[in-house]
């Protein structure tokens, strides 16, 4: 990067709008929606989607309630022309839906864009040409009276086919988009739009869109809506007009510019969902609906079924979206952090039991309301303590280990954390619990136990697979667990020990109960060590943690 980044590049000139008004206004309503995923989306996918792909996004868009959609560049490829010919011809668009074609300002194009159009309900025909001093200049080389020339004279050949659309009961809005708009002087673009605007004739009763792209963002946010409130105050018959915001994300700020631009006086607003489209894409319609709804606008947008739109979306455009992309990220709702989980808990508790306003830190909205949950993902790392194991298995698996057992197992995870050298979850935790002490089946393997008392006195009748050999052994004992330490002791040649702690709990994992026991041993030294067994029933449950202590011992 250079040192002296002046020497290149430029700020953009800011726009003289005394009495500006924007900045104290409020957002009280939704605006026009029209996705432009089908065109604008579409044009910048590696590999565009086919028309069954597009058919398959185009009912997705219509039941999140959009009523304009940009479905495609027909005179551009075979492909978006006969998907327009697909949707008329089997009446596939809802009679309140008008579906958008974009086209260059050029004669052949113009007459096929029209073509493809013939039998639809109500179509917008969307003109647009460049217009930013470096378009001007490097792509054209046109002075500006040229490039009125070029957009005027489009607007005319479109005027002039009309009649092919409306004589079959089409009802056309226009609509003209002076590209690279947010680049361009804004006295240019006002006298450009008014020359197409006399060719048009919008009136109030049938107005005409103006789209105004930030086609590239080249300033920051207010700017934007300096340039669309000085658009909204000086242009010519502002009542005839929708005033359409279409931003890009180059600088990050295509939400920001679209709200400023909406304070401004926007109607309407073009974009894609999750910001499909060139470079750094269009702007995400979803987060600006969302954001409405957050302040209790209703958007007129339904996203209740997010995770299903996410999936159709990356199964149609190929692309994906981001773990943190604001509303629809995988982790948006998810809290890494205790102090967050704590607040959240506490804020969610208070909800439920208040049912006011939506106030829960660290949630703008309710993530059952886009179908989404909230997570919790709490983790360990070589620091955490022996406190911080207990309560992961505690409160993700309903483990509870014994206080003593917390010591011995707490510095065993986290040397193993130690040497992942990251964090682990609680399911990489209970694995390791389960590795130490669950599965502990060497030397000593149990292949059968069986136990009886008589008079007080148990004996234990089992059988073993030592170094992979069975062999039986008997035991006697004042109980079931006595009498098979018993019969380790004297019969398969364990080490002497005493058993000095038993607890047992249940535990519970989908419709399977089972008993979780652990048993405390201390052997000839005076050294403890622990053990734990699992089955669906208790005794063979304790039988098998006294197994994994002794072969934890050996
Ligand atoms: O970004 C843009 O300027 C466009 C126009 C064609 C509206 O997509
Ligand atoms: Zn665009």
């Amino acid at each position: 990067m250079l040192s002296h980044p002046s020497s290149k590049y430029q700020p953009f000139p800011l726009i003289t709008l005394p009495n500006r008004q924007w900045p104290t206004r409020h957002l009280a309503s939704a605006p026009i929606w029209c996705s432009v995923d089908l065109r604008d989306g579409n044009q910048a996918l590696a590999v565009p989607m086919n028309v069954s792909q597009k058919l398959e996004m185009f009912d997705a868009l219509v039941k999140c309630g959009f009523k304009e959609i940009e479905v495609g560049f027909p005179s551009a490829s075979n492909t978006e022309f006969s998907f327009n010919r697909r949707l008329i011809e089997e009446n596939r668009i809802p009679d309140d839906v008008t579906i958008q074609c974009l086209v260059q300002a050029r004669e052949d194009l113009i007459e096929k864009t029209v073509e493809s159009l013939i039998g639809a309900k109500k179509v917008v025909i969307h003109m647009y040409n460049s217009t930013s001093p470096a378009q001007r200049k490097y792509v054209f080389g046109k002075s500006k009276e040229e490039i009125i020339a070029v957009a005027v004279n489009g607007a005319q050949l479109i005027k002039d086919r009309l009649h092919r659309l409306t004589s079959g009961g089409t009802r056309v809005t226009l609509q003209y988009s002076p590209e690279s708009f947010s680049a361009t002087e804004v006295e240019f673009a006002k006298e450009i739009s008014e020359a197409v605007m006399e060719v048009w004739e919008p009136t109030p009763e049938h107005k005409m869109i103006l789209n105004l792209p930030d086609t590239v963002e080249v300033a920051m946010p207010n700017v934007y809506a300096d340039q669309i409130e000085w658009i909204c105050t000086n242009i010519k018959k502002r009542n005839s007009l929708i005033i359409s915001l279409h931003t890009h994300n180059d600088r990050g700020t295509g939400t920001a510019a679209t709200e400023l631009g909406l304070l401004a006086g926007a109607d309407r607003v073009e974009g894609t969902l999750f910001g499909n489209g060139e470079r750094t894409g269009n702007l995400d319609i979803v987060q600006v609906a969302m954001n409405l709804y957050m302040h209790g606008i209703s958007p007129g947008l339904d996203f209740s079924d997010m995770n299903g739109l996410i999936r159709m979306y990356e199964r149609t455009t190929g692309m994906t979206v981001a773990p943190r992309h604001p509303y629809s990220g995988e982790l948006v709702f998810t809290a890494f952090s205790g102090s967050h989980q704590d607040a959240i808990k506490k804020g969610l508790a208070g909800y439920e039991q208040h049912q006011t306003a939506w106030d829960v830190p660290y949630l703008t909205i309710d993530p059952n309301d886009i179908g989404r949950e909230y997570r919790e993902v709490i983790r360990v790392n070589s620091q955490s303590g022996k406190g911080g194991v207990a309560y992961l298995l505690e409160s993700e698996f309903g483990i509870e280990l014994p206080k003593d057992m917390q010591r011995e197992f707490g510095p065993l995870a986290n040397e193993i954390v130690d040497t992942l050298g990251r964090e682990v979850t609680a399911t990489e935790l209970k694995e390791m619990f389960w590795n130490e002490y669950i599965e502990r089946d060497s030397p000593y393997a149990l292949h059968h136990f069986h136990a009886d008392g008589v008079d007080g006195v148990f004996t234990c009748r089992s059988s073993l697979v030592i170094h992979g050999k069975e062999r039986g052994v008997v035991g006697k004992g004042n109980g079931p667990i006595a009498a098979f330490a018993n019969a380790l002791i004297e019969d398969a040649g364990a080490p002497s020990f005493e058993v000095t702690t038993y607890r047992e709990q249940s535990l519970s994992s989908g419709t399977e109960a089972s008993a979780l026991a652990f048993i405390q041993i201390r052997v000839n030294e005076g050294k403890t060590v622990w053990g734990a067994g699992v089955d669906t029933n208790i005794e063979l449950a304790s039988i098998k943690a006294l197994l994994s202590a002794v072969n934890r011992v050996i």
